[in-house]
This record gives C-alpha cells, sequence and structure tokens, in this order.
C-alpha cells in the first residue's frame, strides 16, 4: 500500500448498490446508451482473414470473443460501404453494399448475428454530407439527368473563379469544375467527395430510405460523419484570407447552420424515432450551448463528438504541435461536463482514427515503457469516470502509441500526403514537415491492431496495405490478455466498475482545483453515493493536500494503476473484499501519472 495512506479500518462486508440490487431506485429512468462502452473499429486495419492485407468484416467477427471479454456493449465500425477509397472509405459509392475488400453483405449479416448472440449492439458509419464522386447519383448528376441534376452543390464560377474562395479540408479548394456541366461543384473534403445537396427532398428520402435498410437488418444505430455540415446557406460569400494563404474558411458559414438542426429533426422524425437506437453526430465547431441544439431532450441525436478538448497540443493549425495545456483541457472538459448535465449527454473519447494515439499524445515521449502504461491506464481512469458515453478507439486497450515511418512513401492517409505535398511545394524541407507528421498524422491510428509478436503483428498472412507499428514485438493483444496488470485488464476493471457503480454513469460531476497544472481532481456523486477522482497529469511526484471538503475524510481505494490489480478485483466483482482498506484523506502524494479513484465513505 501507498505510504501516504493512513489506514482505519478493514472494509469488511460492505457492498455497494449496484445496477440489480436497487439501480433502478436510485436513477429515475435508466438509458441503455449511457450506461454502454463504445468500442470504435476501423476494419481495414483491425484483422485480415483472406491474405489480401486489409481487415475484413470475418475478420471482426473472428475477434468477437476478444471484444466480449474486454467487455464492451457497442461495436461502432467506421465505413464498410462499397468505395473506391480516396478517404478509406469516407467516400462511398454504394450505401447498401460493402466495400469488396471487406466482404460481402452475407457476410455483414454474420458478423451481426455473432455479435447479437454476445449481447454486443452494432452502430454504423452514416456518411451522408457526401458521397464518393463514383457514386452513380454523381455520375448521372454531372451528365445533367434531369433525376439527378441536384442532387450535389453545383454553381456558376466567377470570372473563370470558382463561386468561392473556400479551402476544402484536406488541402486545395473546395469547388472542382466540371466541363461536362460548365459548373464547379462543391467539396468540403477531397474532390473525390462532392458534397449532396440536402436541399432537395430526394436526397433526404434517399438517406432516409438507406437507414431504414440497415435498421430493420438490426444495427443498433449510427455515429453520424460531419453530420453538421448538412445544412448549407443559401448565399455563398468570400470568406476573409488569412495573411500568407491562398483561401478563406467556409466551414465558418457551414457548420451548425439552422438547416443542419432542421433535417435531423426530419431525419429523426421519419427514420430514428421508430427504432430503438443510439445515435452520436460527429460534430466540428461546437460548443456545449450549440450542441444542446442537437443532444437536449426531445432533440434528433443522443450525443455529439465536440472537438474542442482535440486543439489542445496545437497552435494555428492540426500541424503546428504545442505542448499540452492540461488546464485547457481540464477546464473545456468541464465545460462540457457542466454544460450538458441533467440537459444532455457526453459522448467521452482521446482516440478515433482520426487522431493520435493519446498515449503518444498526451503522456511521457520517453522511451520508459512502465511510465506508458501508467500514463495510459492514467487517462482511461481519467475518461471512464467521467459522466458520458466512453468510446474506446481499436489498440487503446493495449496502449498502441504512434508511429514514426521515416519516408513519406509509408504513410496512406490523404490528409497526410497533401499536407506533406503542400509543404514541399513551398520549400519546406523533408525534415522539417516530419516532426509534425510523427505527431498528428492520421495514420497514426490506422497502422494495424497488433494481436501478437509474429509476423505482420498477426494482423494478416499477407502484405500489410501499411506498415506495422515497430514496437509490436512489445505492444499486443496476446501479451496484454496474459499479464493481469496489463493496461488490457485495466479497461476491463473500468468498464466493469461502470456496470456496478451507478454513480459513474448517473452522478453529478465537481471539478476542484481546476487552475492546478499537474493534477486533475473531480468527484462524481449520486445519491450521497461519491467517488474522488485524483490523477496526476505529468511525469513528475506531486504533493496535494486534499481540498477542505473532504480533507479528513475516509475513504476506500477502489481503483489505482499502481496497485497490482488482483487487490481491486474482489470489490469491481462485488464480492467481499477483504484487502481493500479504509483510508483518511490529508496530504497526499502522488506517483508520476499515477490515477486513484476513491470511495469516499463518509461523505
Ligand atoms: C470525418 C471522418 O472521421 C474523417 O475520417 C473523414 O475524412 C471526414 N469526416 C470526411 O468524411
Amino acid at each position: 500500500m501507498n505510504k501516504n495512506f493512513v489506514v482505519v479500518k478493514d472494509v469488511g462486508k460492505r457492498v455497494h448498490p449496484c445496477y440489480d440490487e436497487v439501480g433502478v431506485t436510485i436513477v429515475d429512468k435508466r438509458t441503455w446508451w449511457k450506461e454502454a462502452v463504445v468500442y470504435q473499429i476501423y476494419p481495414r486495419s483491425f484483422y485480415d482473414t483472406n491474405g489480401d492485407g486489409i481487415g475484413d468484416l470475418n475478420g471482426i467477427t473472428a475477434k468477437l470473443d476478444y471484444l466480449q471479454e474486454l467487455g464492451v456493449d457497442v461495436l461502432w465500425l467506421s465505413p464498410i460501404f462499397r468505395s473506391p477509397n480516396a478517404d478509406n472509405g469516407y467516400d462511398i459509392s454504394d450505401y447498401e453494399d460493402i466495400m469488396a475488400e471487406f466482404g460481402t453483405l452475407s457476410d455483414f449479416d454474420r458478423l451481426l448475428k455473432e455479435a447479437k448472440a454476445r449481447g454486443l449492439k452494432l452502430l454504423l458509419d452514416l456518411v451522408v454530407n457526401h458521397t464518393s464522386d463514383e457514386h452513380p447519383w454523381f455520375i448521372a448528376s454531372r451528365k445533367n439527368d434531369p433525376r439527378y441534376r441536384d442532387f450535389y452543390i453545383w454553381r456558376e464560377g466567377k470570372e473563370g473563379a470558382p463561386p468561392t474562395n473556400w479551402f476544402a479540408a484536406f488541402g486545395g479548394s473546395a469547388w472542382k469544375y466540371v466541363p461536362e456541366r460548365r459548373a464547379y461543384y462543391l467539396h468540403l473534403f477531397t474532390e473525390k467527395q462532392p458534397d449532396l445537396n440536402w436541399e432537395e427532398k430526394n436526397v433526404r428520402d434517399a438517406v432516409y430510405a438507406m437507414m431504414r435498410f440497415w435498421l430493420d437488418k438490426g444495427v443498433d444505430g449510427f455515429r453520424m460523419d460531419v453530420i453538421n455540415l448538412i445544412g448549407k446557406p443559401d448565399v455563398f460569400e468570400d470568406a476573409p484570407v488569412p495573411p500568407g494563404e491562398t483561401y478563406g474558411n467556409g466551414f465558418a458559414f457551414i457548420a451548425n447552420h439552422p438547416k443542419s438542426y432542421w433535417y435531423l429533426r426530419e431525419m429523426y422524425d421519419e427514420v430514428l424515432s421508430h427504432y430503438d437506437v443510439m445515435t452520436v453526430g460527429e460534430t466540428p465547431a461546437v460548443t456545449p450551448d450549440v450542441a444542446l441544439n442537437y443532444v437536449a431532450d426531445g432533440k434528433p441525436l443522443n450525443m455529439v463528438f465536440q472537438f474542442e478538448h482535440m486543439d489542445v497540443d496545437s497552435g494555428k493549425n492540426k500541424w503546428d504541435v504545442r505542448p499540452v495545456d492540461w488546464v485547457r483541457f481540464k477546464t473545456i472538459m468541464s465545460r462540457w461536463e457542466e454544460g450538458l448535465a441533467d440537459r444532455g449527454w457526453n459522448s467521452l473519447y482521446l482516440n478515433n482514427h482520426d487522431q493520435p494515439r493519446s498515449v503518444s499524445r498526451y503522456v511521457t515521449r520517453s522511451a520508459d515503457s512502465a511510465l506508458r502504461r501508467r500514463g495510459a491506464k492514467m487517462l482511461a481512469t481519467m475518461l471512464h469516470l467521467m459522466q458520458g458515453t466512453p468510446f474506446i478507439y481499436q489498440g487503446e486497450e493495449i496502449g498502441m502509441t504512434n508511429v514514426a515511418f521515416p519516408r513519406i512513401e509509408d504513410y496512406r492517409d490523404v490528409e497526410t500526403l497533401n499536407f506533406y505535398a503542400e509543404g514541399r511545394k513551398r520549400g519546406v524541407a523533408h525534415e522539417a514537415l516530419m516532426p509534425s507528421i510523427y505527431a498528428k498524422s492520421r495514420d497514426n491510428a490506422r497502422t494495424p491492431m497488433q494481436w501478437s509478436h509474429e509476423r505482420h503483428a498477426g494482423f494478416t498472412q499477407g502484405e500489410p496495405w501499411i506498415k506495422v507499428g515497430s514496437n509490436y514485438t512489445e505492444i499486443n493483444v496476446e501479451s496484454s490478455l496474459s499479464d493481469p496488470d496489463s493496461i488490457f485488464h485495466y479497461y476491463r476493471a473500468l468498464i466493469r466498475l461502470r456496470k456496478r457503480l451507478p454513480v459513474i454513469v448517473y452522478g453529478t460531476y465537481t471539478v476542484y482545483d481546476l487552475d492546478h497544472p499537474s493534477l486533475y481532481i473531480y468527484e462524481r456523486k449520486l445519491n450521497g453515493d461519491a467517488l474522488l477522482v485524483l490523477l496526476n497529469l505529468t511525469e513528475t511526484v506531486q504533493h496535494y493536500t486534499v481540498p477542505s471538503t473532504f480533507y479528513g475524510h475516509q475513504a476506500e481505494l477502489i481503483l489505482n494503476n499502481i496497485e497490482p490489480l488482483a487487490a481491486f478485483w474482489p470489490y469491481i466483482n462485488g464480492e467481499v473484499a477483504p484487502d481493500l482498506t479504509l483510508h483518511r484523506l490529508t496530504d497526499l502524494t502522488f506517483a508520476p501519472y499515477e490515477a486513484r479513484v476513491y470511495h469516499l465513505v463518509s461523505a
């Protein structure tokens, strides 16, 4: 036991309320998607069963037992639909068929059936701000076929130039000229991702029919790609161009346009309200107040993905890498926790397929693997103990890290490749560009899942579509499963704890000492049941006197990332916990990246 705990007495047989016993009485209304933990799968990089070097649906089915062991409830699959892969499936050419490399519709049906058999729900990625330029709708639209003419956003140019000066998200202009139509089409992302025209009722009806197609098969909801961009302004105007730049930011006119709310309301009324589903909208440029327009009671979505906390290590853009500003991070998270409390619901994430690996981003860059593991567990504690639905991204649960491929040829992501090409065109040296790519490239998240120490980390028998991270002999599922103190087992513990303690899901959130640069301290409370979460965000030892509200209180340490996990399992499993001891909270010392979760006994 840590020296600074004062042992008061053994806990003995005290058992905490769990959902099965009294859960229903302590929360008015239980909601499955609030209690759930979601696991995101990037199918291309998850598990390959046919040796083509690309993950597939059968690979997901093959790993369902692993996911069940982790304890997650819902799987979100990044796009699995037919696509030419200009943006790895976020450019869809057929919404009702499966990407050839991933398998067939019958593979999907089997996956769904096997997932359900294990009690796992499935979310699909709804990418309907844009399609692929190879979608039959676009092919017909560019030919001016009257049935599809207005399916996309076509405008005439201005004196030989595009209709506005807006940039596209991954570089260049947001407009592309098509001689056949003598007009430009809008693409907020790559030119192979033309934006759909949501003004057109036929577009909306086609999207709703497609949603019903999947929901009627039994899928349990959608993650909705950039869904707050679907509504476009009536008039398109130029945006201010910052000095030294070529383009202006058209997203500022588009994000959260009132028409997006209107379309989502219609989507809810016509489709979503008829099913018991989970919905989470990806919404760049939202604050808690704006988010309430989507997720407050009676609004069309359950949750949104906000991005504010993803910017705390960036300067003028994502590639301009800065040290993490933890006070800013805590302030943002607390603003969201407080802003949506009782009125909406938060999604909680640190990783996804667009973000670098959290353990490399927020935790030590030193090579000390013990510290890195502890840091990964600290981050997991932070996220899973807040109010909201936690999202785990594949590989996060084993502490997968960023990669650093010295050659640009080893990168695959269109955003990364465009950033590099533009930089080189401006005369920036390779060596000056790569550090940003090492820190922020989306490919950091997209390297193959590290299953074992075998060749290609056991991901494929063939040649992987992108290189495997070089540390796979150390960081992999096989070794995580066999080590009782691995990051994997810590995630299992967090998920179990959530199932056991309603306060983790439904309790209020109060932050303490928000300005503390190194510690994150917050309390969760539900009907007199209270948890205190204390996290050392840094690589240095921290001394801390607990706030007067708690000073001298007795508390049980119910989870810690330094003690062996074995000490906590009896409590987590709801069994008698002979080893769990009471401590008095006074002056505490935290090891680097230490995380503690106390149950406040005398609260
Ligand atoms: C957000 C997705 O997460 C990202 O991967 C994609 O490139 C863009 N939307 C465009 O669909």
